[in-house]
């Protein structure tokens, strides 16, 4: 079932993302070579209690930490561990915020010291490809129309879409209905009403879609070793189109 948040759980969410959003600007300058991507966790953890709030992800069917930290060719799912981020390593944050009940869920990928051409080819059409699905969030429109944005513009830019994962419902739990795939066609799926909030959220590859699952059972790496990125947004459908409950800061 798609639920319609009403005004005061819609007041709850913007809350839930903003924390989102201020938790990623607080992490960004620690983003650096040498910092373990558990010494971010643990930054990031204790951030999100400062403010209130509950890392969702933490024990969320297991997950044993409070945000994903995936790098290079981790598409998602990362565990944060004792790995030393190195110059020129892109590593995506995705984190899930609980305020009074209702979740924010936004992700960035970020670019460690220097990095290639291809990681910043890669970084700015997947974060271009979620918006251009951003856009055509508005009551009328489907599902569909957002999913067949997004993989248009993966398309033209060359860029291989992961299938098995995708965007989501998004309220009191972290995943509702419906699915927001990443392709699809045009004016198909459930239409968009005011009051829907919808995660929509692009991973896209420098190279082949095919991805597998590690042993861990968590973290999700490309086939054939090419790089990642992955950029997310909650997204409100307002009256004449959408409101980004987890806008950029910076
Ligand atoms: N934040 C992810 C999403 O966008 C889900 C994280 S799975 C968890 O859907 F296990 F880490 F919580
Ligand atoms: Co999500």
């Amino acid at each position: 079932m798609i639920t319609i948040k009403s005004e005061r759980e819609i007041e709850l969410m913007r809350h839930a993302g903003m924390l989102v959003s201020k938790m990623h600007q607080f992490i960004k300058p620690y983003i650096k070579e040498g910092i373990t991507t558990k010494e971010l966790d643990r930054l990031c953890e204790k951030f999100i209690r400062d403010h209130d709030a509950i890392p969702t992800e933490k024990g969320y069917m297991g997950y044993p930490a409070s945000i994903c930290a995936s790098v290079n060719d981790t598409v998602v799912h990362g565990i944060p561990d004792n790995y030393k981020l190195k110059n020129g390593d892109i590593i995506t944050i995705d984190v899930v915020i609980g305020y009074k009940g209702y979740q924010g869920d936004a992700a960035w990928t970020y670019a460690v010291g220097e990095i290639s051409d291809d990681k910043k080819y890669l970084m700015e059409h997947t974060e271009k490809a979620l918006y251009e699905g951003v856009k055509m969030v508005k009551p009328g429109n489907t599902i569909g129309d957002i999913s067949h944005a997004v993989e248009v513009y993966a398309k033209a830019h060359n860029l291989g879409i992961v299938r098995e994962l995708s965007g989501h419902g998004i309220g009191r739990e972290m995943h509702e209905a419906p699915d927001v795939l990443n392709f699809g066609k045009p004016g198909t799926g459930p239409k968009l009403k005011p009051g829907m909030t919808i995660c929509i959220e692009p991973m896209l590859t420098f190279g082949e879609r095919y991805v597998y699952i590690m042993d861990d059972e968590w973290t999700i790496k490309t086939q054939d070793g090419s790089m990642a990125a992955h950029y997310e947004h909650t997204i409100l459908v307002t009256e004449d189109g959408y409101e980004i409950l987890t806008p950029r800061l910076d």
